[in-house]
C-alpha cells in the first residue's frame, strides 16, 4: 500500500491569509490528504508557519509585541483557522521550533562540510542610531529607477524593479528613520547552487508527468542564468535561526541568522520532528529518511507559482547536496492565481476575503467547493459574488442538498423514517448503477491525478445523476399506482445519499459527516462494487431527515458581501 507525505507551502506568520493563499497551496493539499486517506492509504500531511525574515519582525513592531511573542500568537490564530477550513494537518508546526533550528544547522554543516557553501565579504548598509545593518524592508529611500521616494531595500512597489539596499538614494532606517547611515562590509554565507546546475537539471528533466507549470518554471529559472546564481543563506537580522554549523559557531557569523528562504522548506522535515515530541507520532524518519523506511513513500508538495522555484531549485540543492539520505519531493503540484472580483487579492489593502472573514459568514463547506471547483490551474482563475452564489445555489443546495431533503422527507411521509423494502430494483436502477460506476471511476482517476477542477465536475456529475433518475423515476407518482416500486426507487435514493457523503467527503467534510449521521450508518469505507455499495442501507434501516445541509445564498447578501470586501479591511 503507497504511504502519501504530502506538504503544503507554509504561509509567513504576519497575518490572516486570503482565500487565494488558501486555494494555492493548502485547500488542494487537504483535498488530496483526505482523499488518499479515504482511499485507505497511510498519509502525513505536514504544514506549518513561516516565522522568520523581516516581514515577521516589522509586523511584530507594528503590533507592538516582542515578535516572539507575535509569532505564537498568531501562530494560534492560523491554527484555529485552519482547524475552521477543515484542514486536516497530521501537524501543524512552527518554523521557529527548536527542531528546525538545529536541522537547518545542521544542514548548513554538512552542506560546509561538501563544499557548498562559500563566505562573501560584501557592503552592507549600517545604521549608526540603531546600531545594526537595515537588510530588505529595515531600509527605504529613492528609487534609482523610477524616482518613487518610498522604495525598500529589496524592492521598489512602484517599478518592481529588485534592489539592493545599496541602491537607494537618500536611504534612511525604516526603525528610527535616521539618515546616519554608512556602508560598512560584513560577511556573509552564500550557497553554491551554481555548482550543482547540472544534477539539478538532470533531476528535473527525469521527473515524469509533472504538471507544466512547476517544470515550465524551474527551467526558466535554470536557464536564464538568474535563478542559479549562488544564493546569500544568512542575513543581519536578530529573529531568525542562528548561524551555525551544526553544533558549533561559525567563526565571523555571530550575531547573523539564516536567511527565511533557507530554513523555510526545512521546516516541512522538522515539522515531522514536532510531530513526534509532540507525542502525537513515534516514528518520522520512516517518512523522511530513504534509509530508514521511506524508500517506498511518495511525497507530494502543493504551493504557488511563486514558490516553485524555491521547491525545484533552492530546497532540493540543500537536499541533494547534503547527500545525506532524506526523501527527495516525488511531485510538486503548483498553482496560478485567484484573483479577486476584477482586481487582485491584496494583504497590504486588504482587499478580497480573508480566511478568518469568510468563516464569520458561511461554513467551510461552502468555500471549500467554491474554491475548489474554481482552482486555478490551468490559468489564473476569479473570485466573483456571482460566480459564487450561482455555484453554492446551483451545486449545492439544489443539486446536493435538495436531493437529500427530498428523498427523506417523501420516504418519511409515504413509508416512515426507515428504508422501505418492497420490489426489486428494475432496469433504471440497473442503469443508474452502471452509469454510476463509470462516472465513479473518472471522479477517482482525476482525483488520483490531482486534477482538482476536473474532480470536482466529476463528483458534481455524479450528484446530477442522481438527481436525474430521480426526476425520471419520479417515485411521487409512481406511489400513487404502485407502491411496492416507488419504494424500491426510494430505497436506492437512500443509498445513494450515504454514497456520496462517502465520496464527496474529500471536498466538503462536515456536510458529508452530517448525511452519514442523518443516515445512521457507520459504514464510510471507499465504495467498490457499486451494486454491492448502493444496498448498503438496508430494507428496515432507521434515518432521520437531515437539517438543510445547504442553503441558498440571497441575492441581498450577495450585494452585502461584495461591497463589504470591496473596500480596506479594518
Ligand atoms: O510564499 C509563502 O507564503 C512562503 N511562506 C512559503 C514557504 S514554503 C516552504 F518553503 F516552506
Ligand atoms: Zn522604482
Amino acid at each position: 500500500m503507497p504511504r502519501h507525505l504530502i506538504t503544503s507551502a507554509i504561509p509567513y506568520i504576519n497575518g490572516i491569509k486570503h482565500l487565494g493563499n488558501l486555494v494555492g497551496s493548502q485547500l488542494p493539499a487537504d483535498l488530496f490528504a483526505r482523499y488518499q486517506r479515504a482511499r485507505g492509504n497511510e498519509v502525513m500531511f505536514l504544514c506549518a508557519t513561516d516565522e522568520h525574515g523581516t516581514p515577521a519582525e516589522l509586523a511584530a513592531a507594528k503590533a507592538g509585541k516582542p515578535v516572539a511573542e507575535y509569532c505564537a500568537e498568531m501562530h494560534e490564530v492560523q491554527a484555529r483557522i485552519a482547524e475552521g477550513f477543515r484542514l486536516s494537518f497530521d501537524h501543524f508546526g512552527r518554523s521557529s521550533s527548536p527542531q528546525n533550528h538545529k536541522l537547518t544547522q545542521h544542514f548548513a554543516g554538512v552542506l560546509a562540510d561538501r563544499g557548498l557553501i562559500r563566505e562573501v565579504t560584501e557592503t552592507q548598509v549600517y545604521s549608526k542610531a540603531d546600531g545594526r545593518f537595515l537588510p530588505d524592508r529595515y531600509i527605504e529611500g529613492t528609487c534609482p529607477n523610477c524616482g518613487y521616494e518610498s522604495a525598500r531595500g529589496d524592492q521598489c512597489d512602484n517599478c518592481t524593479k529588485q534592489l539592493d539596499p545599496t541602491d537607494l538614494i537618500e536611504p534612511y532606517s525604516t526603525i528610527s528613520g535616521s539618515k546616519d547611515l554608512e556602508e560598512r562590509e560584513t560577511k556573509h554565507l552564500y550557497l553554491c547552487q551554481s555548482q550543482m546546475k547540472d544534477q539539478l537539471e538532470q533531476w528535473i528533466d527525469t521527473r515524469e508527468g509533472w504538471p507544466i507549470l512547476t517544470t515550465s518554471i524551474a527551467k526558466k529559472w535554470l536557464n536564464d542564468g538568474d535563478g542559479l546564481q549562488d544564493r546569500g543563506i544568512t542575513r543581519d537580522l536578530d529573529w531568525g535561526i542562528p548561524v551555525k554549523k551544526g553544533d558549533e559557531d561559525w567563526p565571523g557569523m555571530e550575531g547573523k541568522v539564516f536567511y527565511v528562504w533557507f530554513d523555510a522548506p526545512i521546516e516541512y522535515i522538522a515539522s515531522a520532528q514536532e510531530w513526534v515530541d509532540s507525542g502525537k507520532g513515534d516514528d518520522w524518519e520512516r517518512w523522511w529518511r530513504t534509509d530508514k523506511g521511506a524508500e517506498d513513500v511518495r511525497y507530494t508538495q502543493f504551493m504557488g507559482k511563486d514558490n516553485v522555484p524555491f521547491h525545484t531549485l533552492s530546497f532540493p540543492a540543500t537536499i541533494l547536496g547534503s547527500e545525506e539520505p532524506w526523501k527527495l519531493v516525488d511531485y510538486i503540484k503548483s498553482f496560478n492565481y485567484l484573483n479577486y472580483d476584477g482586481g487582485q487579492f491584496s494583504t497590504s489593502r486588504g482587499r478580497g476575503v480573508f480566511m478568518d472573514q469568510a468563516l464569520e459568514i458561511l461554513p467551510a463547506d461552502y468555500w471549500r467547493w467554491w474554491l475548489l471547483s474554481h482552482a486555478p490551474e490551468s490559468s489564473d482563475s476569479e473570485f466573483t459574488w456571482e460566480n459564487f452564489q450561482s455555484s453554492v445555489n446551483k451545486d449545492l443546495a439544489d443539486v446536493l442538498g435538495n436531493f437529500a431533503s427530498r428523498v427523506t422527507k417523501f420516504c418519511r411521509s409515504k413509508f416512515g423514517e426507515e428504508v422501505p423494502a418492497g420490489a426489486d430494483y428494475g432496469d433504471a436502477e440497473h442503469k443508474l448503477i452502471a452509469d454510476l460506476a463509470d462516472k465513479l471511476r473518472v471522479y477517482e482517476t482525476h482525483m488520483e491525478a490531482m486534477e482538482v477542477r476536473k474532480s470536482a465536475a466529476a463528483l458534481r456529475a455524479i450528484w446530477v445523476a442522481g438527481n436525474e433518475y430521480l426526476q425520471e423515476v419520479a417515485p411521487w407518482s409512481t406511489f400513487k399506482e404502485d407502491p411496492d416500486k416507488a419504494a424500491a426507487q426510494i430505497r436506492l435514493a437512500l443509498n445513494l445519499i450515504r454514497f456520496y457523503a462517502v465520496i464527496s467527503s474529500p471536498f466538503i467534510p462536515d456536510a458529508s459527516a452530517e448525511l452519514l449521521t442523518a443516515m445512521q450508518t457507520d459504514k464510510t469505507s471507499w465504495p467498490g462494487d457499486l451494486a454491492v455499495e448502493l444496498t448498503a442501507l438496508e430494507p428496515g434501516h432507521a434515518f432521520t431527515v437531515p437539517d438543510v445541509t445547504f442553503r441558498k445564498i440571497t441575492d441581498d447578501e450577495r450585494a452585502e458581501w461584495q461591497e463589504r470586501f470591496a473596500g480596506t479591511r479594518d
